[in-house]
């Protein structure tokens, strides 16, 4: 494949780099995760930003401090990754499924009203292919009935709603550095806090209870542990990586902008494929290029002849026996899901390339 759907950024420096922590005689969670953090911090304009191991620890301690337990009810997507819906059942939590967006494949809004009970504690939401969820409207609904609004981010480091980073505001947002990712630690992930309280909770929660970013005078397992917690934090082979991704990460995210925006424009008007609407008010990541087609196969099949990788990313979760309980008619998804398909269009992608895979589409199918 010539133009593969992900492909992973790795600059040269990293190698030095690595070599120095690993034979540093420390690579547990130290110095390089709190420098991380700090530019992470910056990056996404938020100081209640924690790293952890993964997107999916940070989904589910987002949950936990969202008040959700055995029994609780999450409102959620199919039309996401499963590890997004299996951190809401690693709390003995259920599921309840909103419709998505015929046009989008996003939640919904007109629809979360009627799927809150007195168990809801949160509503999931995904910045599918890191365009900006409904965010204003989730909000609004989720505070009106005292619950909380998890973000699953995992797609849009960068993106921007109504000039606002993702993460700077909202009660939680949650982020993947995971290998197919804008910008990769290996696995990694990070949970801004709107709350700073939730953030020094989430500081526990993810090293078992202790906070290693404060200095204790003895060894901090002799201090108290209020709060049970998980082996989730990220160590320092991780952030060395992702210490020198960091010059790079604006660069990347503004090529797959600049190739997403390129495609919307290129693909106007063709016949046989419907475009996801985009607002000039926001800033989308297109960490994918994501498009809804007839025959999607036929066109995977005419774009893998042609070197372009292609596929669906997400199939419905709502598939999957695990789910079998939440299953309730959803019209949005059921035209959603079989259509959906994703194209390349990241940072190795020249604005050639661009063209020629719109040609391809172009030239039917
Ligand atoms: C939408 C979405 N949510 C959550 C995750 C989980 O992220 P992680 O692998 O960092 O746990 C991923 C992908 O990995 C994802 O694509």
């Amino acid at each position: 494949m010539n133009t593969p759907l992900f492909k992973v950024f790795m600059p040269e420096s990293v190698i030095p780099k690595l070599q120095e922590t690993l034979f540093s005689g420390y690579i547990a969670e130290g110095e390089k995760v709190f420098e991380l953090s700090k530019q992470m911090r910056e990056f996404v304009g938020n100081e209640n930003l924690v790293l952890m191991n993964s997107c999916t620890s940070a989904l589910a301690i987002a949950l936990r401090l969202s008040g959700t337990k055995h029994g609780s009810e999450v409102i959620s997507t199919p039309l996401t990754c499963v590890a997004a819906n299996q951190a809401i059942s690693s709390l003995g939590a259920n599921v309840v499924w909103a419709d998505v967006e015929k046009e989008t494949g996003m939640v919904d809004p007109s629809t979360l009203e009627d799927l809150i009970t007195e168990k809801t504690t949160a509503i999931m939401i995904l910045h599918k292919e890191g365009d900006p969820a409904k965010l204003d409207e989730i909000l609004t609904i989720a505070h009106r009935h005292g619950i909380k609004m998890v973000e699953d981010a995992a797609h849009a480091i960068g993106a921007e709603y109504k000039g606002k980073k993702i993460g700077s505001y909202g009660d939680f947002a949650c982020f993947s550095f995971q290998a197919i990712k804008h910008i990769t630690t290996g696995d990694g992930g990070a949970l801004a806090c709107g709350d700073p309280e939730d953030a020094a909770r989430a500081r526990k929660m993810k090293w078992l209870g202790v906070d290693k970013e404060k200095t204790y005078a003895g060894s901090p397992w002799l201090e108290d542990i209020d709060d049970w917690g998980y082996k989730a934090n990220m160590h320092d082979i991780s952030a060395t990586i992702g210490l020198e991704m960091m010059p790079h990460l604006q660069s990347i995210i503004d090529a797959h902008n600049r190739n997403g925006r390129l495609l919307d424009e290129l693909l106007q008007g063709v016949s046989g494929i419907n475009l996801v609407p985009r607002s000039e008010e926001h800033f989308s990541t297109y960490w994918a290029y994501c498009l809804l087609v007839e025959e999607r196969e036929k066109l995977m099949k005419k774009l893998a002849d042609h070197g372009f990788g292609s596929g669906q990313i997400h199939p419905r979760n709502d598939r999957y026996s695990l789910f079998a309980y939440a299953n309730r008619e959803l019209p949005g998804v059921d035209y959603f899901d079989p259509r959906e398909l994703a194209i390349p269009c990241g940072w190795w992608m020249e604005k050639e390339d661009v063209g020629r895979l719109a040609d391809v589409i172009k030239s039917g199918w």
